[in-house]
């Protein structure tokens, strides 16, 4: 059908959605036959400077971008939204603790979990990338009880699409010879990505690379600290990367993934790979028809067993964090 796709992105006059939005309008996400309504939510004071994005959007008269909506109420921002791109978030400052960090983005993420259980499509998928990014989409759906759990996702495919980086260099081969990468656990210092079950032109990742030194102590770490590698650089956090990242896994959320290949995607856990449930926690996906499995069966060895556990530890305190604050 030609009916706009109505695609909410909140954060949108902050630096991810000054790259995010003109690629979702120039048809990146779902292709240039697809028309696009873009609802876009800010805080009242940012919304001069969004009202400026959204005037160099007309500007770009992209074909595929049939309207634009923007306001400071999720209320109205996500009435009728068939996809939600939560990138708005309270960034850590200096002098704040961890619990402030915690009820600042919990009030942001119950605000806009109640709204879009109230007002989204039915068919609404959710995809949280202001940080801390499972545990914020956590609170979004603990706080939508009539929106599927699993259409509540977090984003890691930023550090997947590191991940593919870091090997492709190492091996010096082009990034399309990679396949099956995987990020483990939480989007943080501690997630964990899996060159056991990667293939390198069909081959397997860990046994091409041969070197385990360099896949622990070099490998793991640059992808787990390469955000804070791109600050220390370019003087702010990712942001270009971070939007591809965020169109990549609602593109194929909505599109598929190809065979023989699967993304990685922090979603609700069904207890797979022994990750509890009740966290949202990173898998290797597949999606068909706009529905995503968790890829099963693969090995998990007893390193990638400790990098998993150690993050997914994390996650759980981040949860009970948040439970004592009544967040969820
Ligand atoms: P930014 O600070 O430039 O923009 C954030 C925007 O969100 C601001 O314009 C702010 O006004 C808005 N905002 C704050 N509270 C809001 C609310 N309640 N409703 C709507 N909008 C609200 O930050 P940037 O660089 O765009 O990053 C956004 C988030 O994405 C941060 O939390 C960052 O840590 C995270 N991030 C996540 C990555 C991932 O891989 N998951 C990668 C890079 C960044």
């Amino acid at each position: 059908s030609n009916a706009p796709v109505k695609v909410a992105v909140t954060g949108a006059a902050g630096q991810i959605g000054y790259s995010l939005l003109f690629r979702i309008a120039s048809g990146a996400l779902l292709g240039p036959d697809t028309p696009i309504e873009l609802r876009l939510l800010e805080i009242t004071p940012a919304l001069k400077a969004l009202e400026g994005v959204v005037m160099e959007l007309d500007d770009c008269a992209f074909p595929t971008l049939a309207g634009v909506q923007i306001g400071d109420d999720p209320t109205k921002v996500f009435d009728g939204v068939n996809m939600a791109m939560l990138v708005g978030a309270r960034p850590r400052t200096a002098g704040m603790e961890r619990g402030d960090l915690l009820s600042a983005n919990g009030a942001i993420f119950t605000a806009q979990g109640k709204a879009l259980n109230d007002v989204a499509a039915d068919d609404v998928k959710i995809l949280v990338t202001g940080n801390p990014a499972n545990t914020n989409a956590l609170i979004a759906m603990s706080n939508a009880p009539d929106i599927p759990a699993e259409r509540f996702n977090a984003l890691t495919r930023l550090d997947h699409n590191r991940a593919i980086s870091q090997l492709a260099a190492k091996l010096n081969v082009p990034v399309t010879e990679i396949k099956k990468m995987t990020i483990w656990g939480n989007h943080s210092a501690t997630q964990y990505p899996d060159l056991f079950n990667c293939e390198v032109g069909g081959k397997s990742a860990a046994e091409l690379v041969d070197d385990h030194n360099w896949l622990e102590n070099d490998f793991i770490p640059t992808v787990a600290k390469r955000g804070a590698a791109i600050i220390a650089a370019r003087g702010s956090s990712s942001a270009a990367s971070a939007a591809n990242a965020t169109i990549e896994h609602m593109r194929d959320w909505a599109l598929g993934t190809p065979d023989g290949d699967w993304v990685s995607m922090a979603v609700p856990s069904d207890g797979s790979y022994g990750v509890q449930e009740g966290l949202i926690s990173s898998f290797p996906c597949t999606v068909k028809d706009g529905k995503y499995e968790i890829v099963q069966g693969l090995e998990v060895n007893d390193f990638s067993r400790a990098k998993i556990d150690a993050s997914v530890a994390e996650l759980a305190e981040e949860q009970a964090a948040v439970k004592e604050l009544g967040l969820i």
